[in-house]
């Protein structure tokens, strides 16, 4: 009798402790597996790319390191080219201008390339009419098109295009700066 009270007693208590951890176990997993806490980020309104357009900015924002915006050619024209006319600037020019420009202006700039035929003849870029326009101007031409040159923005950095400027300029007979 005694030794079953003896052997009883600590084996209750021991299965009293187990269930219990048992339970508190049972407790903490059914809590972890609730559903609702690990999902809600899932769940949530989100936007997927390409669902919907970008936000606009907010108004009068302008971004980090933004020129003034510029409307049209007329508003380029006073613009300064802020990258020097070397060697450098001007063989990158070359290479947009091969590119881009001498199906209408010619291999050269001279006028009379090949597209040319069949579009309003482009001109020989060395007119005096054109020299004398500021850079800005040509820059403006470059981003907005002319009355019948279209706009050649696409995929062209604003240096870029100032690299095409001076190369324009070079071939104008302008030297470059510098001296180089
Ligand atoms: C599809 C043919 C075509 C291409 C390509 C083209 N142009 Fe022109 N460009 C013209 C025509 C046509 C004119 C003259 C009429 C006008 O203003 O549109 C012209 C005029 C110009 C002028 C003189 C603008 C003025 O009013 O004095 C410049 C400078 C010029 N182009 C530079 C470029 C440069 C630089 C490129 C390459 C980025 C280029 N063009 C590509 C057709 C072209």
């Amino acid at each position: 009798m005694s030794r079953d009270h003896d052997r009883a007693g600590p084996s209750r208590a021991l299965r009293a402790e187990r269930l219990s951890i048992g339970l508190l176990a049972f407790a903490l997993v059914a809590v972890a597996c609730r559903n609702d806490w690990r999902t809600d980020m899932w769940y949530q309104p989100a936007i997927q790319p390409q669902t919907a357009p970008p936000r606009p900015e907010p108004e009068d924002s302008v971004p980090l390191g933004a020129e003034p915006p510029i409307a049209d050619r007329d508003d380029a024209e006073s613009l300064k080219d802020p990258v020097p006319r070397d060697a450098a600037s001007v063989r990158r020019g070359a290479a947009i201008f091969h590119e881009r420009c001498i199906c209408c202006h010619g291999a050269e700039g001279y006028g009379k390339g090949p597209v040319s035929r069949f579009f309003p003849p482009a001109p020989d870029l060395r007119f005096p009419a054109i020299v004398q326009r500021s850079d800005g101007y040509l820059f403006g031409t470059i981003t907005f098109g002319g009355r019948a040159m279209p706009p050649y923005v696409d995929g062209l950095t604003r240096n870029d295009r100032w690299d095409i400027v001076n190369f324009v300029r070079t071939l104008q007979g302008r030297p470059l700066e510098g001296g180089r």
